[in-house]
């Protein structure tokens, strides 16, 4: 698979060009079944960048993420984390969904390492437009897609970390490529944290537990915007 970059137009300076542009992306193999590629929405000057998986079976019907179960539950959260719904966008590490047919239901696959790698210069060009001061990872694979494979959300969610261009990496994960501005490197303000899924919250034994917890570190962001 050749990866994203080449259907990234060097000229899309907006992310409406560059969702315009992903429309036809055929980095990896994941356009072929989906119904189509969902991109990050929100506003152009959103202070927080979220980044989840991948669409689930909703979204790819919408052309929208965080659309189902796991987007009205993360609205909630950042509402009850006092962040303001007007500074946050909303995107994923891999913009297809992938999924197994069982019968007539498609039942969420998780992406591989290949489709997060392919995927990842459109994430690299929305913060490169976006500039957040903030980047919140939903989950192990947006986690591993920024912090490289041995992140472990778990152990470290909840914390701000410093961007990941500055910080040292596995060497079997390649930097997080700045586009060809030197947008992401030049943004010392950003910084990153880590936390659970929404997803994994509604399949928690103890969703209350599960939601709170989300909810504390989604408030670690809303104290450092202030
Ligand atoms: N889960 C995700 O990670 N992203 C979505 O857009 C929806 C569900
Ligand atoms: Fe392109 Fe990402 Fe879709 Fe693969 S998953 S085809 S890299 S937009």
């Amino acid at each position: 698979a050749p990866g994203a970059q080449e259907f990234i137009p060097p000229s899309a300076d907006t992310i409406d060009e560059l969702r315009a542009a992903a429309g036809g992306c055929r980095g990896c193999e994941l356009y072929r079944d989906a119904t189509q590629t969902v991109f990050g929405r929100g506003g152009e000057h959103a202070r927080v960048v979220f980044v989840g998986e991948q669409p689930g079976d909703i979204e790819d019907q919408k052309g929208l993420p965080f659309v189902g179960p796991a987007g009205r539950l993360l609205r909630k959260a950042v509402d009850d984390a006092a962040l303001d719904p007007a500074q946050i966008y909303l995107t994923n590490a891999v913009k297809h969904f992938r999924f197994e047919l069982r019968g007539k239901r498609r039942i969420h696959q998780t992406p591989d390492r290949v489709h997060v790698t392919a995927c990842r210069p459109w994430l690299v060009a929305e913060f490169a437009r976006l500039r957040p001061e903030i980047v919140v990872v939903l989950g192990a694979t947006a986690a591993k897609a920024l912090l490289g494979p041995s992140f472990r959300v778990t152990k470290q969610r909840g914390e701000l970390l410093p961007w990941p261009a500055a910080a040292q990496h596995p060497e079997d994960f390649e930097r997080v490529p700045v586009d060809r501005t030197g947008a992401v490197a030049d943004a010392p303000a950003a910084r990153l944290l880590a936390t659970i899924h929404p997803s994994a919250v509604l399949r928690a034994d103890n969703q209350d537990v599960a939601y709170e917890g989300l909810v504390a570190d989604l408030k670690v962001a809303a104290k450092a915007l202030r």
